[in-house]
């Protein structure tokens, strides 16, 4: 990685746009390359080039000045990029399951995958399009990239959410809380209640002692934190910034070589008996990707959920036929 910090953000729809926003806003990235689809029947080249003007007039108040390029959709200028960050969809296909989107995106990530793979990038792919954990697996196949080196946002975004139902369900700040939601992030993820921890005390012993305040439906909870994201799509048809929070947290803890721990979609290499596709588990986050997988002793119960999760993850890919 060069002192000069390159990120390169592929579509620039509602996701893609608040990535960049957060981007700029942290003073994460020197250099912001932006590409979107821009020719038949998907041009956004007029939306694009207003996301960069827009970006622009916002940088005298931003902590430093950045360099920002509309590369259309010319993707082999992202080769050179520290950190490409995937936000192509088409969310309206998802409106009731991201299953919808499965075709428009892996289809949509061939245009993109193999020229920037052939122009040489050798950063980090951050990949946030749905279903995250099959385009993040198309990503990996097709760029013939070290698996390390791909990272889908995953249940990354979906413990984000946890933390936040049982920081209300509580009272207390929800960087205190450890807590992940896993497997897929689709309808099949799942809370690892065996490791929720408030401040290093177990969920289970703290429910033991507070029943007053540890006490939550458990079941609520966790449909709180796997069903936000329709929640949040059935008020404004799009979820934006959460998603696109999620991405550049990783992406700070690639560029800081942070050892950052975080749920994140990874590649199963015999995790809980599971191979050859992505999936999210908590990770360490640094300089050349997830360098180590963080496995739990999982319940039996959770056990069970992680397999059917990875399972769906498997009839998605068999699907498209990957
Ligand atoms: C969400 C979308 C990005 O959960 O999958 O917000």
């Amino acid at each position: 990685m060069g002192t000069v910090t390159k990120i390169g953000i592929v579509g620039m729809g509602h996701v893609g746009a608040h990535v960049a926003n957060s981007l700029v806003l942290q003073g994460v990235a020197d250099e912001l390359y932006m590409t979107e689809q821009c020719s038949g029947d998907e041009d956004h080249s007029a939306k694009l080039a207003a996301e960069v003007q827009d970006l622009g007039d916002s940088l005298a108040f931003c902590p430093h000045n950045v360099a920002l390029y509309n590369c259309g959709e010319d993707y082999a200028r992202l080769a050179d990029c520290d950190i490409i960050i995937n936000a192509a969809g088409k969310v309206r296909l998802a409106s009731e399951d991201r299953d919808g989107e499965l075709f428009y995106t892996t289809d949509t990530a061939k245009t993109f995958i193999t020229p920037i793979a052939d122009a040489g990038f050798d950063g980090v792919w951050i990949t946030i399009s749905n279903p995250c954990d099959v385009v993040a697996t198309e990503i990996w196949k097709l760029s013939g990239m070290d698996p390390k080196r791909v990272i889908g946002t995953g249940t990354a975004l979906d413990s984000s959410r946890l933390k936040y139902a049982l920081s209300r369900a509580t009272g207390y700040d929800q960087h205190s809380i450890s807590a992940y939601m896993l497997g897929e992030h689709g309808n099949s993820m799942f809370a690892a209640w065996s490791a929720v921890n408030f401040g290093g005390k177990p969920l289970a012993q703290l429910r033991e002692e507070q029943p007053d305040r540890f006490g939550f439906d458990e079941g609520e909870v966790e449909q709180e934190a796997r069903h936000g994201g329709y929640v949040t799509y059935a008020g404004k048809q799009c979820t934006e910034f959460a998603v696109a929070d999620a991405a550049v947290r990783l992406a700070r803890a690639v560029i800081s070589n942070e050892h950052y721990i975080t749920a994140c979609s990874t590649l199963m290499t015999g995790d809980y008996g599971e191979e050859g596709f992505f999936t999210s588990l908590p990770c360490v986050v640094g300089a050349n990707g997830v360098e180590e997988v963080m496995h739990f002793d999982l319940s039996d119960s959770e056990l069970r959920e992680f397999q059917a999760s990875c399972a769906h993850v498997k009839e998605n890919l068999s699907r498209i036929g990957l």
